[in-house]
């Protein structure tokens, strides 16, 4: 299968806004009105609802990391990267929700845990450990997508650093509200409302 077909495989993965179904689901609200306003689990978990969070973490992840696997198993590794930023650019730019997606942060992750899991480990571990101390969730997403390129660099080469980059730049653009709210020492930390 060509690379363009993967990254159609891929976006169509990444578009499923499950933040948006599992609270819809559930009767949570409107996600877009809640807190940030973002799709993503940080969000969710502003809705009192710690299970909904929680399987929006795994599951905006899972289609990264489904997306990576299946690419890689049938047509092999440069399928995967294919496939996994197209995943990414899915999350952010879902067709479903007029292009007006999420942060991309957890199928940043889970991407990466699938490319190479010493690598999606080490992002988890670095953002689990700011998330520790800081307890401010963007901020963590930040560190860890600033250093990914890094690890990955050293870790695999420059393809997986140029993907983790382009994806380390579109969280850095995505989080820009958040950005100037922890600069300004407003941003909310986790489980409490902005
Ligand atoms: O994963 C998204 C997180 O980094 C920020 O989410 O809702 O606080 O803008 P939020």
């Amino acid at each position: 299968m060509s690379l363009i077909l993967w990254a159609v495989i891929g976006y169509l993965l990444g578009s499923i806004p499950f933040g948006i179904v599992i609270t819809r689901a559930l009767g949570l609200g409107d996600l877009r009105r809640i807190g940030s306003g973002n799709i993503g689990a940080t969000n969710v978990l502003r809705t009192g609802n710690k299970p909904a969070a929680l399987a929006t973490l795994l599951l905006d992840s899972g289609k990264g990391a489904i997306a990576v696997l299946l690419a890689r198993w049938l047509a092999g590794p440069d399928a995967a990267l294919v496939a996994g930023a197209a995943a990414f650019l899915g999350h952010l730019f879902p067709v479903w929700l007029g292009f007006r997606g999420g942060k991309g942060v957890a199928t940043f992750l889970g991407t990466l845990l699938a490319l190479d899991w010493r690598l999606g480990l080490s992002a988890c571990g670095i953002w689990l450990l700011t998330a520790a101390v800081g307890r401010i969730s963007s901020l963590s997403a930040l560190v860890a997508a600033a250093l990914t390129p890094f690890l990955a660099l050293w870790l695999d080469g420059p393809s997986m650093a140029a993907v983790a980059a382009f994806m380390a730049v579109l969280i850095f653009i995505r989080h820009h509200a958040n950005i100037a709210r922890i600069l300004s020492g407003t941003e909310p930390r986790i489980g409490s409302k902005p």
